[in-house]
């Protein structure tokens, strides 16, 4: 029993010693060895090489790959390394080494992205990552929304929201410490759906006065000047009808009358169905009807 209380107060003792560092890709991560009495300092990333320094004499002997053109050995408070421009390959574990102690530190690389970009329309879809590297175990990755609410580290929104717009908290925790990475994100009001209802709106308005001021009064479905052209059409059809059948009744009498030697008939305007046998009958007598004198004419 003691013995394990022991382990476990060793074990928190060791992993308090690795020191935590955050960053994320492309910034500058900076390590501050607690050793300043040393003889030689051995920096290394993953149990490689970085770099090795003799105090006495100076002299320093680099390790190989990319993240040894990127380290930079300092001397401020203590030594310190310096590596820019840090990669998602850079996160893991990076040792000082001095005489025989050490101090280990965690290197996190966090990314924490939006597609399609920090500045969303409402409405839209969008794509929020985040994503830890270094890090070996514990619960996985999350999101934590402005609202305060817990979201998986891969999240698609599929439609932006207005309480989408403020701090979005990726959040991750290693050996009992919560850590976190801030993403801002703006929600805009797309420009484009709140002038639609207004043009719309306005175009009604235009629309409306037109066709209530301006209704062709129409009879059985026939504007004004329809029956205007058909009472014309008609006028002019009837005229025609009595003028052929006066022409007509004049030739005939005309060949009546030479053939009894007499004298010009007359033209019977608008004779009723009745009168019409009766004027037959009578068509000797002269009929004093006005119309009958131009026709002859
Ligand atoms: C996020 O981390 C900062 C320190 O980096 C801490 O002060 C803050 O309380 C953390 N926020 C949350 C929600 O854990």
């Amino acid at each position: 029993m003691r013995t394990a209380v022991w382990f476990g107060l060793v074990l928190a003792a060791v992993s308090a010693a690795r020191n935590v560092i955050l960053t994320k890709p492309g910034q500058t991560a900076i390590f501050e060895c607690p050793f300043n009495k040393y003889r030689s300092l051995i920096w290394s990333h993953e149990n490689a090489l970085i770099v090795r320094i003799e105090k006495k004499t100076g002299m320093t002997h680099k390790g190989k790959g990319g993240i040894v053109d990127r380290a930079k050995q300092k001397n401020l408070k203590g030594p310190t390394l310096e590596i820019s421009g840090v990669k998602d390959e850079d996160a893991g574990e990076f040792t000082c080494n001095a005489d025989g102690e050490l101090q280990t530190y965690l290197l996190f690389v966090v990314s924490v992205s939006v597609k399609p970009s920090a500045d969303l329309q409402l409405g839209s879809k969008a794509q929020l990552q985040c994503q830890v590297k270094g890090l070996m175990q514990g619960p996985p990755v999350k999101w934590r929304n402005p609202g305060g609410s817990l979201q998986p580290s891969e999240l698609q929104l599929d439609s932006v929201a207005r309480s989408d717009a403020g701090t979005w908290k990726c959040m991750f925790s290693h050996d009992g410490l919560t850590y976190n990475e801030s993403l801002e994100i703006r929600v805009t009001e797309p420009a484009t759906t709140t002038h639609l209802p207004d043009s719309s709106q306005n175009s009604k308005d235009f629309s409306n006065p037109s066709c209530v001021t301006n209704p062709p009064p129409l009879l059985l479905g026939l504007s004004w000047w329809m029956w205007v052209i058909i009472g014309v059409g008609c006028l002019v059809v009837v005229l025609l009808m009595v003028i052929i059948i006066c022409l007509y009744r004049r030739i005939k009498r005309k060949r009546v009358s030479k053939e009894n030697h007499r004298g010009e008939g007359s033209c019977g305007a608008f004779p009723t169905a009745a009168e019409r046998p009766q004027q037959r009958r009578r068509r000797e007598k002269p009929s004093p009807v006005l119309l009958q004198h131009h026709l002859m004419e």
